[in-house]
């Protein structure tokens, strides 16, 4: 029985493998040039590209032998074009350029000529990588982060060797262009202070990790000496040695005098 079931479900996806293709995935990188591909067979076409994840809005329209931008949603307008070289060969591709976050979502390519009507989807995803991880401590906290991010990232703390870490206060603000900027702080318990403190921050796209080598010692002033401090000691060592020449030079001068006598009479 089983094994006719499992027969069956094969059949079954591979019924739909073939009948229901799937959306094509496309990955661009934010504010770079991105290309949605799209084919078709035939000519005197007409071409439509529509975001319809962000309620259909009109992205590019081409017939008549040109572009017809009238009813382009003005968040495409200057970013979008065709290969107009290469639509007479069945090329009806959308080059996209600056792409910002709110491009993601799925696209429609509907194509129509004599020969038929067709209409192709494509999801398209934005990333926007992460550059670079700061660390860096600041008293005695020590702060890690970076900017302009998406999707959302994933901030993780480790320790060389492996210790608790506690109190690991993430913060993650969406910026004005739906980015993320994400940094997180702790404090090392006086019991840490030995450690290598390393940060990754990760998304679907990479990651990167920062390291701080040790930690500076915990900043009281008991223990540190400030630089008026340092300035009045070496001071004071250099007024004492002064007196104590003083005093030598009186001595020196008192027994040449014969006010002091070492030798008995
Ligand atoms: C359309 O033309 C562009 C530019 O030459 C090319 O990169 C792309 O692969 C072509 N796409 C299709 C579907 O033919
Ligand atoms: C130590 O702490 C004091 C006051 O909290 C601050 O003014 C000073 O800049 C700190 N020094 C260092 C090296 O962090
Ligand atoms: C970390 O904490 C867990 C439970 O809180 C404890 O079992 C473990 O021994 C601790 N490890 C270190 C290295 O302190
Ligand atoms: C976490 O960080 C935020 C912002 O820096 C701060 O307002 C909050 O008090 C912190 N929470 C803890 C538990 O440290
Ligand atoms: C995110 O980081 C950038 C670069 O440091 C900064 O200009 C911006 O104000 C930050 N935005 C938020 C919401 O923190």
């Amino acid at each position: 029985m089983a094994g006719i079931k499992r027969v069956v479900f094969l059949v079954v996806l591979t019924f739909q493998w073939t009948f229901v293709k799937a959306d094509t995935e496309v990955s661009c990188i934010f504010m770079e040039r991105c290309m949605l591909p799209c084919s078709y067979g035939g000519s005197d076409v007409v071409i439509h590209w529509h975001q319809v994840s962000a309620g259909d809005i009109t992205v590019h329209s081409f017939y008549h032998n040109k572009d017809q931008l009238e009813h382009q949603n003005q968040r495409f307008r200057g970013r979008t074009s065709l290969f107009n070289d290469q639509i007479s060969t069945g090329n009806a591709s959308l080059q996209l350029t600056k792409v910002e976050v709110r491009d993601e979502g799925k696209y429609k390519c509907y194509t129509s000529t004599i020969d038929g009507n067709k209409e192709s989807f494509i999801n398209l995803k934005i990333d926007a990588p992460i550059q670079k991880v700061s660390i860096q401590q600041v008293g005695n906290i020590i702060t890690c982060s970076s900017e302009g991010i998406y999707p959302k990232p994933e901030l993780t703390w480790s320790t060389s060797p492996s210790s608790n870490i506690t109190s690991k206060n993430i913060t993650v603000q969406p910026t004005e262009r739906l980015l993320y900027n994400i940094s997180s702080s702790l404090i090392p318990s006086s019991s840490d202070r030995d450690l290598k403190y390393s940060c990754t921050i990760s998304t679907r796209r990479n990651g990167e990790k920062a390291t701080l080598f040790k930690p500076n010692p915990p900043n009281d002033s008991s223990q540190s000496l400030h630089p008026n401090q340092l300035r009045a000691t070496i001071g004071g060592i250099i007024g004492g040695l002064f007196v104590i020449a003083v005093l030598a030079a009186v001595l020196w001068w008192m027994k040449i005098k014969g006010c002091i006598t070492s030798s008995p009479y």
